[in-house]
């Protein structure tokens, strides 16, 4: 398996701004989208708002004009994963997330059904798994708690698969962009604001700190969604941004 990075060849394009509508009705969520206006472009559809929304959801802001990180974390048999991901990406999905625990064959089924505007990104390790829930899961040995070489291992079999990219959090970031340079994009959830509530996100990082460690899309959920001015709230990430 080779990476052949060269993380100083190539400076990181400037990172693009993600707004999770992560509502349990579609009228909420498209009032966000038309609250926010030309600020945002790119909306990630988690599976609260597909499973009570469906497809049409995503139809109606490709509709609208927006992007779509359609945010469903495919894990299944490679012919399951094959026609879903197919699906989606005819429905006008330009992401769409897979777990790279779900092996190099089921990501690969992903990736070439993906269609060439639909990008293909693996999660690793869940940010809410802890080293004992994976020990638990998976077996082995993590006495200090770190899963770093966890996180490392599924990238490389994603990377190895032809994923565009990994959803990391800001703090894995750097370790992944010094490993994989260009060649891994990276699309960090688990942003906040600076000095904006954490909610239940337990490490967070700011915008500005996502797009240094590397990220090429940074999520922004709360953050901006539950701000008392969401149109504020984006307008200062995106300056954070520039
Ligand atoms: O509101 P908040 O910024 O915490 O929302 C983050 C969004 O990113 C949610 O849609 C959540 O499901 C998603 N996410 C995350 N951490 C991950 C992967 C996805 O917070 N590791």
């Amino acid at each position: 398996m080779t990476t052949s990075a060269n993380p100083s060849a190539m400076p990181p394009a400037r990172a693009t701004p993600i707004v999770a509508l992560d509502f349990w009705m579609a009228d909420a969520a498209l009032q966000m989208v038309d609250l926010l206006g030309d600020r945002c472009s790119f909306y990630k559809i988690g599976s609260e708002l597909f499973t009570v929304a469906g497809p049409t959801i995503v139809q109606q802001l490709v509709g609208r004009g927006k992007r779509v990180f359609l945010d469903l974390k495919f894990h299944d048999i490679p012919n399951t994963v094959e026609k879903a991901v197919a699906a989606a990406s005819e429905l006008g999905a330009s992401i769409i997330t897979v777990h790279a625990s779900g092996g190099e064959r089921m990501i690969r089924a992903a990736v070439e059904n993906a269609g060439p505007a639909c990008e293909v990104f693996a999660v690793t390790v869940l940010t809410s798994l802890t080293s004992a829930d994976i020990t638990a899961a998976w077996g082995g040995v993590r006495e200090t708690g770190d899963l770093s070489a966890d996180v490392l291992r599924l990238a490389l079999v994603a990377q190895h698969a032809g994923v565009t990219g990994v959803v990391c959090s800001g703090l894995e970031a750097p370790m992944l962009r010094d490993r994989f340079g260009a060649n891994l994009k990276l699309l960090v959830p688990g942003v906040r604001l600076p000095g904006a509530d954490r909610d239940d996100q337990s490490r967070v990082v700011t915008p500005a700190e996502a797009a240094q460690a590397g990220a090429s899309y940074i999520v922004l959920g709360r953050t901006v969604t539950s701000a008392t001015d969401p149109a504020a709230a984006m307008d200062k990430a995106v300056a954070s941004l520039a």
